[in-house]
């Protein structure tokens, strides 16, 4: 049974905003944020109010436009970034800022120039700060993925008694393997003091691919929140992709984890935040892809037409498609050839059949896919040649 719920924390309009040249303005923004509400996140990053002022516009804007969402704004370990972040949340319902620092050796040494005691300082300071601004701060521990998990807890657990209300655990490079990712999620449930007063966030990024693997085996670790982006958007290879984790957890209920997404809109979400950043969604990507409900290898196609569930283990209608699509192409048989046919309002015989499918093929071998224009001609054309030789 599926009793164990999974917050989902849309970071979209933050770290999904970093991909080079994917700007929103802020409509784009205010829309896209309403989306998310309705399509049920539980949080919300609306942007890192520091970085410019239109950032820090865009936040406030969605603080008085979002009702129900948490929304949550991004700050450095640095008393001015967070002091920005609490004013641009001044208007929100359901305020949170997210605050941290490097912990990885790769960050202390070469990118803060600093050492593991004072970052662990810099740490309780930093939640410390917020917290005199708003109630609920989850601090992130960044490149958690390369920190020694020993380590890792020390900085954790200062943060959880400096008044952290969640912890996030991001694999920022996209490092770790799912087993790995895992059994640091584990580590920290069972080796940190206090761990039961916050909540455990995992947040992955996609540089091997792994991305939507780790989040899973984060949960099944003890994580009770996943940050993730619609498409899977974000730096470099992305992040985790929002649609993926959904539907994992729906199709394996059997996990026992559920969220409150209304999965049936992850579709046309999927389409808006494609048009408004200007990315188009590569066709095989899982879920949302334009090809994630096509079929087009002749034996793929006979079996869907026969029973849906041969070749697909998700209805297209639970993500909010009306159907799953048979594409004619010259690797189709002459089930589709019939079913797509009949959809355009021609019901073959048998012998019609066989006579059109010689046809169809020469025209496939031609060209990539056969649409519903081509196959009304195509139609039209071989009936004329049938009853000709009739004659
Ligand atoms: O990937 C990362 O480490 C981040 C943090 C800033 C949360 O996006
Ligand atoms: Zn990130």
């Amino acid at each position: 049974m599926a009793n164990n719920k999974v917050h989902i924390f849309d970071t979209t309009l933050r770290d999904g905003e970093q991909v080079p040249g994917c700007k929103l303005n802020m409509p784009e923004k205010i829309e896209i944020a309403l989306s998310l509400e309705q399509l049920g996140v539980d949080v919300i990053e609306a942007g890192f109010p520091i970085s410019s002022p239109g950032d820090f516009k865009s936040v406030e804007e969605i603080c008085k436009n979002v009702k129900r969402p948490i929304i949550c704004a991004l700050s450095r370990a640095i008393p001015k970034d967070i002091k920005v972040a609490a004013e641009s949340l001044r208007y929100a319902r359901r305020p949170r800022i997210h605050t941290g620092i490097g912990t990885s050796p790769q960050h202390i040494e070469f990118k803060l120039k600093s050492t593991p005691e004072k970052i662990i300082e810099r740490a309780v300071e930093a939640v410390k700060y917020a917290k005199s601004f708003v109630e609920d701060v989850e601090f992130y521990a960044e490149d958690a993925g390369r920190t020694p998990n020993e380590y890792l807890a020390q900085v954790v657990e200062a943060a959880i008694k400096a008044g952290a209300t969640v912890v996030n655990i991001p694999d920022t490079t996209g490092y770790c393997l799912p087993e790995e990712y895992g059994r640091k999620i584990r580590y920290l449930k069972e080796n940190v003091k206090g761990i039961h007063k916050a909540i455990i966030s995992a947040h992955c990024h996609n540089d091997l691919g792994m991305a939507t693997a780790n989040s899973i085996a984060a949960v099944q670790n003890g994580a009770q929140q996943i940050e993730c982006t619609i498409n899977g958007i974000g730096e470099r290879a992305g992040n985790t992709s929002l649609e993926e984790v959904v539907m994992v957890m729906k199709q394996h209920s059997d996990l026992g984890f559920y969220t409150n997404v209304q999965s049936r809109m992850l579709t046309s979400l999927s389409q808006l935040v494609a048009n408004r950043m200007g990315i188009v969604v590569q066709a095989n990507k899982a879920i949302v892809g334009a090809n994630a409900f096509a079929h087009s290898s002749g034996i793929h196609q006979d079996g869907v037409i026969k029973k849906r569930e041969t070749y697909e283990i998700m209805d297209p209608a639970d993500v909010g498609l009306d159907r799953s699509r048979i594409v004619l192409t010259a690797r189709s048989g002459r089930a589709a050839l019939a079913f797509r046919a009949k959809e355009v309002g021609f019901n073959l015989k048998k012998t019609e059949l066989d006579v059109i499918y010689n046809e169809f093929l020469v025209v496939a071998d031609r060209q990539k896919e056969i649409n519903d224009q081509d196959l009304t001609h195509l139609l039209k054309r071989s009936f004329e040649k049938i009853n000709l030789s009739l004659h």
